[in-house]
């Protein structure tokens, strides 16, 4: 079984790369781990999840966006607890040189390739380990010409300290009142030392984040509220409520005083998606003694100035989309045009998630059926990400779809020529419908896009 799962994350990291939505980075030049890149259909999905995400949340009264920079002041990650606390006990094995997490050590094998197969425990029961030291994971680097410890800088871990910073600009600017949120979609960067799962872990992922301020004492309220929506956010796109579960954590980070992970079933296993923590005012409050300014809230209506809690919602886009990815791929058996079946791969995508909404395909290249498709594909483009393909046996055409997960086929042959109807097919069921050529968009549009 466990084999069998492995075998289907390898079958997507191939499809991924087979069909241009992930590569590693680098590739020519051997990669280097834990960095990936989008290819033209992954940049497309990531896009849309980051779009989704975006809306549903500032697409509201009471949350605001930002986009702050990577690099920021040294001090806001000695205040956020970062320079002290944001890092793991490792161990070294003193014959492969391999590091190891302490606390992952049993779920780890040992990195010698004479040893394959052997668990990194049993290296450890044979004192071959170091004994642990502390590694920070955040990057270092260095602001201006002078490599010195005054120009250090760190590349951000999280994007939540640019939502923190900017809480009263935001807060003044906007005129918004508490309870109010900020949200922020983009790159944080953590040395992770075991990079692994394709997207799980790497070294340079996005992140999509919101801070919803709220007055002491309505911060469970909020918590529960929150916990709802990001749950029903990951269904509503798709991804079936039995492939994801509640995780609370028992040991808090030194910010939290309650923290739920969302979890999705990969095929390694349950793995967080998305982290909800109540942070309480702890950002806040350090910021506010380490910059030396006030960052309290004055509520007009109750003349009371307090430091707002913090409930936040952290989602990675990354690693989304690779759940997105594992939850869409189904191998399946289906009808042939000449009445067998065969084995097709799909990505049961949510319309909203798929990297092309639609294809466009003339039966055959005459009789003027090219030009039409290509004519109404040029018009659903404007629109709609749109696909033209005249190229080979209609039935290997949808399948090709099918296998990115494009959610409707339009077939322009003979009919469309005499009464200007085409066949939309489905995805999933595989269903055609015949509708007129100019209610194609209507179409597109009733299915949510
Ligand atoms: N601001 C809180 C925070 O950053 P986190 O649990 O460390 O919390 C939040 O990260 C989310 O970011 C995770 O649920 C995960 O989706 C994503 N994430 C964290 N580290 C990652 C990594 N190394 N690679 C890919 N995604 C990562």
């Amino acid at each position: 079984m466990a084999n069998e799962k492995n075998n289907i994350l390898e079958k997507i990291v191939s499809l991924a790369k087979r069909r241009g939505f992930v590569f590693q980075s680098s590739e020519i030049y051997g990669g280097i781990n834990g960095c990936w890149d989008f290819g033209p259909l992954g940049v497309e999905m990531l896009n849309n999840i980051k779009q989704s995400w975006w809306k549903s949340m500032t697409f509201r009264k009471d949350i605001e966006g930002v986009d702050a920079s990577i690099l920021m002041h040294p001090k806001v990650w000695e205040a956020s607890g970062h320079v002290a606390n944001f890092s793991d006990p490792m161990v070294d094995c003193k014959d492969c040189k391999a590091r190891f997490r302490v606390d992952t050590i049993e779920e780890e094998m040992c990195a010698n390739k004479a040893f394959q197969g052997r668990k990194a425990i049993k290296c450890q029961q044979e004192n071959k380990f170091t004994e642990p030291r502390t590694f920070n994971l955040m990057f270092k680097t260095f602001v201006g010409p002078v490599e010195d410890s005054s120009a250090v800088v760190y590349i951000r871990p999280e994007t939540a300290q640019g939502i923190f910073t900017n809480f009263l600009n935001i807060q003044s600017s906007s005129r918004q009142k508490i309870p109010f949120g900020i949200a922020q979609v983009g790159k944080a960067f953590r040395n992770e030392i075991n990079t692994k799962n394709f997207l799980f872990r790497t070294r340079e992922f996005e992140q999509m984040e919101m801070q919803y301020f709220v007055k002491p004492g309505d911060d469970e309220k909020w918590f529960d509220y929150w916990k709802d929506e990001r749950m029903n956010w990951f269904i509503d796109h798709g991804i079936n409520q039995n492939k994801l579960q509640w995780r609370k954590h028992e040991k808090l980070a030194h910010y939290a005083k309650n923290a739920f992970d969302i979890e999705f079933e990969f095929p390694f296993g349950w793995g967080e998606i998305e982290g909800i923590h109540n942070r309480t005012d702890f950002d806040l409050s350090q910021h506010e003694e380490y910059s030396g300014k006030s960052l309290k809230y004055f509520d007009e209506s109750t003349k009371e100035k307090f430091t707002p809690f913090v409930i936040e919602t952290s989602a990675g886009a990354s690693r989304s989309f690779m759940a997105f990815l594992c939850a869409a791929y189904e191998e399946e058996l289906a009808p042939t045009a000449d009445g067998k079946e065969d084995k097709r791969v799909v990505l049961k995508l949510h319309p909203k998630i798929a990297p092309i909404k639609i294809a466009v395909l003339p039966l055959v290249n005459r009789d003027g059926m090219d030009e039409k498709a290509k004519q109404i594909s040029d018009e659903l483009q404007k629109n709609y990400k749109t696909f033209y393909d005249d190229s080979g046996a209609i039935g290997r055409r949808y399948r090709r779809q099918d296998e990115i997960g494009t959610p409707f086929c339009v077939t322009i042959d003979s009919d469309t020529m005499k009464d200007d109807s085409v066949t939309i097919r489905e995805r999933d069921s595989m269903k055609q419908t015949r509708i007129s050529s100019d209610k194609i968009s209507n179409y597109l549009f009733n299915a949510g896009l």
